[in-house]
């Protein structure tokens, strides 16, 4: 069996799916039980295409970086079809991988929820419609009855949101703490190394952790994002941006961070929230120092890693990759198979 993919966005996530897919689709259907057909792809620096069909992956890998490329491909135009895509191709599964717009989460609130409503599946990486729209998409989803999947946007493919939800349930998960930005832990321990922190952020933007603007990862917001997304699957609850505290990196000096290596801590940038007596959820993003014992001390570069406290097991902690294409691509995969279980079931 297949189902019809629509990818919006086709930057590094995407782009890495497509050629997973496209790798060994033989392995790939033994393995899952279904193919995957890419039917469509927009974007709006590449332009888009639809091939109800299915489209060439063979051309779609080999198409340049290059304003409006996709209208080289049969039936490829130059301008983005987000809109019309979305509601009126044949998809199953719509991939929402476009930028995080970390102020309102658009335009890909609107993406998934074209989506959501004309009765398509949804994977996305994208923290936005999570921060900002998490409650309205999910009960779209179950009115419409299609999947609203999203285990990328808290730690890549090193699978959490799942974890959590599924295989720690029953727990009494109360309460978790978290390196969910690889970018501020390997640039911590650069400085620990003896880098100025402006020389560690310019060598993870060489690295690609960084962006070119990285104040989000600095400042501790793109924390703040994951610990709403995750704390609101765990505990359904409603935090916003406004009840979250958060501190970034920024305060520390270097000498803060290497004179604590000489105590034998190391400074981490933690993204955490516990559940309160009352019920109600208390969550903050801030640099801590941790001795050496601590589970998350070792976390190093740009791991990640999340430690969950629970009635029954006490500490359980997760560590992987928290970033990369193939590894963010692999959440999407795994999206999918999600949706095909609850399908099958
Ligand atoms: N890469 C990772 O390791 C990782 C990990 C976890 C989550 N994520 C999230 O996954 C998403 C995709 O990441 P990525 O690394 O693939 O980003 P990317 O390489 O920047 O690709 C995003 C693509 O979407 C395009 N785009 C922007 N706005 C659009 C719109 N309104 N409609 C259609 N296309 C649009 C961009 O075009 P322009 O370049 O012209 O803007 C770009 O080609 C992001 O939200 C990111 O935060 C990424």
């Amino acid at each position: 069996m297949y189902y019809n993919i629509a990818l919006i966005g086709f930057g590094g996530v995407n782009r890495a799916l497509a050629h997973i897919i496209s790798t060994d689709p033989e392995k790939f259907y033994c393995e899952m039980g279904f193919n995957l057909r890419i039917v469509a792809v927009s974007d709006v620096f590449l332009g888009s295409v639809y091939t109800p069909e299915g489209i060439d992956l063979a051309l779609l890998a080999a198409l340049p970086l290059a304003q409006g490329a996709c209208a080289t491909l049969p039936n490829g135009k130059t301008t983005a079809e987000n809109e019309d895509i979305i509601k009126n191709s044949n998809a199953d599964i719509v991939v929402e991988a476009t930028v995080t717009d970390s102020i309102t989460g658009q335009p890909a609130i609107s993406h998934c929820r074209w989506a959501l409503s004309t009765g398509k599946h949804v994977s996305t990486t994208n923290k936005g419609p999570l921060a900002f729209a998490e409650q309205e998409l999910m009960a779209l989803s179950l009115k419409n009855n299609v999947g609203f999947e999203y285990e990328g946007v808290v730690m890549s493919g090193t699978p959490v949101l799942r974890f959590a939800d599924k295989l720690l349930k029953g727990s009494g998960i109360n309460k978790f703490t978290g390196i969910v930005n690889g970018t501020a832990n390997y640039v911590l321990g650069l400085v620990e190394q003896g880098y100025s922190f402006v020389d560690a952020i310019t060598a993870a933007q060489r690295q690609g952790y960084a962006e070119a603007d990285p104040s989000a990862d600095i400042e501790g917001k793109d924390v703040m994002l994951k610990v709403i997304v995750l704390a609101n699957r765990l505990w359904n609850t409603n935090l916003t941006q406004k009840t979250v505290q958060c501190q970034g990196i920024s305060d520390l000096t270097e000498t803060m961070v290497r004179q604590a290596v000489t105590e034998g801590c190391h400074w981490k940038l933690l993204g955490k929230a516990s559940k309160q007596d009352d019920g109600s959820i208390v969550a903050s993003v801030s640099p801590e120092k941790l001795s050496v014992e601590h589970p998350l001390a070792a976390i190093s570069g740009a791991v990640n890693a999340i430690t969950f406290t629970s009635d029954m097991l006490g500490d359980v902690t997760v560590s992987g990759p928290g970033a990369g294409r193939i590894e963010t691509a692999y959440a999407i995969l795994s999206d999918i198979i999600a949706i095909h279980q609850r399908r099958e079931s």
